[in-house]
């Protein structure tokens, strides 16, 4: 079945769905990228009660309401359960996933046939982080910072504050 064209006067709703445990300068190099091209940006965080993350989801809604703030169409939200029907019941059409390097791709291709498979109708769209974040992952972090090394350019300030609270407890 041919997709259908869109109707233009309907506002760009588009989700950028993750674990962001925590959240780094890769995932915020992303966010603005995002926010330059669709109207209204949810920064969604998957509550997935399997996992054992090292923050809970209300600490790290907290982190990105931070960091969202100098962009004023973007938010937060949090979801359980398949993306897409999250993306459906926030009216929106767009998810947007971030590529680093050539090895994220076959997980993204994975989710990003599955998903469309699920909600046709909701189109997923990788961006490329910059250069100097195309390293960086959450779990990288967390282990550098579990080791003593330095994070300060690779995450916001006050999710550095948190990482070494977290992991170091009160010394740092
Ligand atoms: O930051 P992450 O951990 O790579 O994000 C993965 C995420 C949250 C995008 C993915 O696990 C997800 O969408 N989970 C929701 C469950 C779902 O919809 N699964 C079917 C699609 S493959």
């Amino acid at each position: 079945m041919a997709l259908q064209p869109d109707s233009h006067s309907r506002k760009l709703i588009a989700i950028y769905p993750g674990s962001f445990d925590p959240i780094t300068n890769g995932h915020l190099d992303l966010i603005g990228r995002a926010s330059r091209l669709v109207d209204r940006l949810v920064v969604a965080v998957l509550h997935n009660q399997r996992k054992q993350p090292l923050f809970s989801v209300e600490e790290r809604l907290e982190m990105l309401r931070k960091v969202i703030e100098p962009y004023p169409n973007v938010e937060v939200d949090f979801f359980e359960g398949l993306l897409v029907d999250f993306a459906a019941r926030r009216e929106a059409t767009l998810i947007i996933r971030g590529i680093r390097a050539i090895s994220d791709y076959e997980y993204e291709w994975q989710m990003a046939l599955m998903n469309r498979r699920l909600r046709p109708e909701i189109e997923t769209m990788f961006l490329m982080a910059g250069e100097a974040y195309s390293y960086i992952s959450s779990q990288l972090v967390k282990e550098v910072i579990r080791l003593g090394g330095q994070v300060s350019d690779l995450v916001p300030t006050e999710v550095e504050q948190h990482l070494k609270q977290r992991i170091h407890g009160a010394q740092t």
